[in-house]
């Protein structure tokens, strides 16, 4: 009996052809695994041509929840974002798809897992990093890393086996989406001076063309997690696909940026991420009332730390249960509402409260009720400025500005 091996599947080019081709070259049987991580995709079409294009079997998993519950929401309570900028939508849905490919070949009994990725980018080191720390004995075949084929040459199989060739293999772009974001690589884009043409965009209105009226958002926290929308109870699933709609209306969350990848080459990327553009301001404008200064400082280092290792394919490493351990301890009191203004692309915080919020009036204010005592500052900056005072007098010299 030949060997089976589970194949993640989009329905795009590469994984169909990969379909055919590891029948050809490794003999084996495919089962192809969709993964719906609410991307825009129509899965029932996905897996009725994997079985067109030679799959034995073509499953379909939701992983919707889990992948807002225990990937998004938890990087977003870390204010995980790549190098300042990227919101690592698609680094995010890589070890759930690993999780979801190792399940499914122990239920059917497969030997090997595939994917679709190449040799140059960071998704294939998350699939195998992943898939080698939850089952160290299954295979992985990479058809694309392996096959040395152009896409022209790609597409050139296609039509000799007769494997219909989706719309969106004639653009130019290489597309991967799910509901934390969308990224958007390859034709003009990499050409880094030249900007953006409108068309790479999906689901975000381009700031000159958005509303005349600014409109008022609320989002309400509990320990960390976004649970309200304009004061109704969401769960997360509606709550970010409903916020990717109202951002992306104002033009919120295009993001343009050359990124370093693992394997070591700049690359220019563009992103749309309305909804974790406006989550990850909104949680860390309610960690600014709710957290120590020296939890800020300390957390900001845990989130550059927390960004990397996701970046990196090491979501199923011990390093991440020990920082992820510390997030949750630090969002025991980041619950309040946050309420933003989305305006022709921008998106500002203008309110924010919380029951634990450390903000206190009455220390803060200039006017009556003013409980701060400024007779005990001069003490306070006395002994502050003690180590400085006596530095400068000993070693007056170099100092900056003099
Ligand atoms: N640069 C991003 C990352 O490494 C996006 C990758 C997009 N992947 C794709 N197959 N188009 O996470």
């Amino acid at each position: 009996m030949a060997e089976k091996v589970v194949l993640a599947y989009s329905g795009g080019l590469d994984t169909s052809v990969a379909i055919r081709w590891i029948k050809e070259k490794y003999k084996m049987e495919v089962i192809t695994l969709t993964i719906d991580v609410a991307g825009e995709r129509d899965l029932a079409s996905a897996q009725q041509k994997a079985l067109k294009v030679g799959a034995v079997k073509a499953l379909v998993a939701d992983a919707r929840e889990t992948f807002v519950n225990h990937f998004l929401f938890p990087a977003l309570q870390a204010d995980a974002i790549y190098q300042g900028r990227y919101p690592l939508a698609t680094a995010l849905s890589r070890p759930l798809m690993a999780k979801l490919l190792v399940d499914t070949a122990r239920e059917e009994g497969a030997s090997a897992i595939a994917h679709g990725c190449t040799g140059k980018g960071n998704d294939q080191v998350r699939f195998d990093v992943s898939v080698a720390a939850l089952a160290p004995h299954l295979k992985i075949i990479a058809p694309a890393r392996e096959w040395g084929m152009t896409r022209e040459e790609t597409i050139a199989y296609a039509q000799r086996h007769d494997i219909p060739i989706p719309i969106t293999s004639a653009s130019p772009y290489s597309i991967d989406e799910n509901i934390w974001g969308r990224s958007i690589e390859c034709g003009v884009l990499e050409d880094p001076w030249a900007e953006p043409p409108e068309e790479v965009f999906q689901w975000t209105r381009s700031p000159e063309d958005a509303p005349e009226e600014p409109c008022y958002v609320e989002v309400g926290f509990e320990k960390g997690t976004p649970a309200s929308l304009d004061r109704r109870e969401l769960d997360g699933v509606s709550l970010l696909l409903e916020l990717n709609r109202l951002a992306g209306m104002h033009g919120v969350g295009r993001i343009d940026h050359i990124e370093d990848r693992l394997v070591g080459i700049k690359s220019r990327e563009v992103y749309e991420a309305p909804a974790a553009t406006l989550l990850l301001i909104a949680h860390q404008a309610l960690e600014a009332m709710t957290l120590s200064k020296e939890q800020l400082k300390f957390k900001q280092k845990v989130a550059s730390e927390y960004a990397d290792l996701i970046y990196n394919g090491l979501w199923f490493s011990s390093l991440h249960q020990d920082l992820a351990a510390y997030v949750q301890s630090t969002q025991r009191y980041v619950s309040g509402t946050v309420r933003l203004k989305l305006f022709k692309g921008s998106c500002r915080v203008v309110g924010r409260k919380s029951p634990y919020s450390l903000y206190k009036h009455e220390l803060a204010t200039y006017d009556k009720g003013d409980l701060f005592d400024q007779s005990a500052s001069p003490g306070f900056i006395h002994i502050w400025g003690l180590p400085v005072k006596v530095q400068a007098q000993v070693q007056p010299e170099g100092q900056p500005g003099t």
